[in-house]
């Protein structure tokens, strides 16, 4: 297996192996070292089934629960991130965003497969949360620590919402707003990796609406001030994509979001989720 970092702020290319096939202990135990060195990684020119993407996502943790959109028919764990050439509903995760963070316990990961790819347009991009904590000024540092931020899918997946009932007959995507959007759950804004210990920033305004103890308007401005420095160019990957590749990304260690760029051209994307891992030291 090869493994070849992006020369970005985070991101690596791994070749040599064939995920098609069952991996051994040992594979498994690489490809998890270099995904939480590396945070992203990229396996180009895999033909994997969904019976195969489901097989490696199990290799990480177990299925991470998706609430607001259904799963593809006749699978109960993947979901099929899709736009057509001609839509016009907002393109999905266009925001910066870490997944379901709003949950009790967020996924550990991501799993994402392509399958259309457009001739052009349609990268993802990653922002690394442990880098951009670490060359944080202390000045804004200072105003984190400690802080409990509140997070929430209203602003989303709410009736309301960005994906909401309004362009519900225009999307592609089998989005399912609901009223269980509008829950609420606190996680720390600055917090050690699970696996590594490694400190980093845990998420950003969209999902966070709020600061515990914090006057709304303070809190808005805290996580502007906070949203404009974790999204800094230095801190970003810019993944471009190839028909049959796999990435898999560390929800923990970084935000990421979708871009546009490829109207008049389909996209789609099989997606898994890998639920959360237990501190493991
Ligand atoms: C996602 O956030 O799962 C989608 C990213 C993308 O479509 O590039």
């Amino acid at each position: 297996m090869k493994i070849k970092p992006s020369g970005q702020s985070c991101g690596a290319e791994v070749t040599g192996v064939d995920l098609t096939l069952p991996l051994s202990d040992s594979t498994v135990s690489d490809i998890r070292a270099a995904w939480l060195e590396h945070h992203v990684l990229s396996f180009p020119n895999q033909t994997m089934s969904d019976d195969d993407l489901e097989r490696f996502t199990l290799y990480f943790g177990p299925f991470g629960d998706d609430p607001f959109i259904a799963p593809i028919k006749g699978r109960e764990h993947i979901i099929a991130v899709k736009r057509l050439a001609d839509e016009t509903a907002p393109i999905f995760a266009e925001a910066w965003h870490t997944d379901w963070s709003f949950q009790e316990n967020p996924p550990a990961g991501t799993c994402l497969f392509g399958k259309t790819i457009p001739p052009k347009g349609g990268d993802t991009l990653f922002t690394n949360q442990h880098k951009a904590l670490d060359e944080m000024p202390d000045a804004l540092r200072v105003k984190l620590e400690g802080k409990m931020a509140i997070h929430s899918a209203v602003a989303a997946y709410s009736r309301k919402g960005g994906y909401g009932d309004a362009d519900v007959a225009a999307r592609s995507m089998d989005i399912r707003p609901s009223d269980t959007a509008e829950a609420k759950q606190s996680h720390p804004l600055i917090r050690a990796h699970p696996e590594t210990g490694r400190l980093g920033i845990f998420g950003s305004a969209g999902y966070i609406i709020g600061i515990e103890d914090m006057a709304q308007a303070d809190a808005t401005a805290l996580l502007f001030e906070l949203y404009h420095w974790q999204t800094r160019k230095e801190f970003h990957y810019r993944h471009k994509w190839q028909k049959n590749m796999l990435i898999m990304w560390d929800n923990r260690s970084l935000l990421h979001m979708a871009t546009g760029g490829y109207k008049g051209h389909d996209r789609l994307l099989h997606r898994t989720t890998i639920g959360s891992v237990k501190c493991l030291s």
